[in-house]
């Protein structure tokens, strides 16, 4: 697979669908619907039995996905991903010890910050796009707001809390490049294997406009 910059990942659309698969089976036709509603570029969390499995079945049935992994804590994490087919990754902060894996690797990061220092520290280590986690609770909007300034070159993914209602808000901002968000993916939508409706949230999602 060819290598992707961060960049190139979250410009493929305004929203990256943050995916929780306990069935492995769903994996593939819950990937198919999210592509089908203009969202390519998929976040597949390390945080169910089947996580891996799934990365792998995406990447290898799923034509014009971009499969990638979140939740990632470890270096071994990193390790096992790239060896499931994760094109790129998502964590949910700023470890010397997965941004090391990751580099060694060759695996795109989106890494998680919650803090000015954290994203200096960030940007220290070559970074212009960062996750802004969890977005809602660190104040949202107005808090990445009040970072376009003075963190001016750094651009962000705000994730956790963000939603249809606020999405927009999130991608008018100037310092956001896009959003990530589980509402794409609901989970009694995924238990009833409704492709349909999740077709029909990512379209939404993906016509989402910045200003
Ligand atoms: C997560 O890690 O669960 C993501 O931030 C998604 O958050 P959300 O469920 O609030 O969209």
């Amino acid at each position: 697979m060819a290598l992707l910059s961060i960049r190139e990942v979250c410009r493929r659309a305004p929203v990256i669908p943050v995916i929780v698969i306990d069935d492995l089976d769903k994996a593939v036709p819950l990937a198919e619907a999210l592509v089908a509603g203009g969202l390519p570029a998929l976040e597949v969390t390390l945080r169910t039995r089947v996580a891996l499995q799934a990365i792998r079945a995406i990447a290898d049935a799923v034509e014009g996905a971009v499969v990638g992994v979140g939740t990632l804590r470890t270096a071994d994490d990193v390790k096992a991903s790239i060896d499931a087919g994760a094109r790129f990754g998502v964590s949910p902060g700023f470890t010397d010890a997965v941004i090391d894996a990751a580099e060694a690797e060759g695996l795109s990061m989106l890494p998680g910050v919650a803090t000015p220092s954290e994203a200096m520290r960030a940007a220290d280590r070559g970074f212009e796009i960062l996750k802004f986690f969890p977005a809602e609770a660190n104040g949202g909007v107005p808090v990445l707001k009040a970072w376009a300034s003075p963190l001016a070159g750094l651009q962000f993914c705000p994730t956790g809390g963000v939603n249809e209602k606020n999405a927009k808000d999130y991608l008018n901002l100037s310092n956001v490049i896009c959003v990530g968000g589980s509402w794409v993916t609901p989970k009694d939508v995924i238990e009833i294997g409704d492709w349909a409706r999740v077709a029909n949230l990512a379209s939404d999602a993906s016509g989402l406009q910045t200003l």
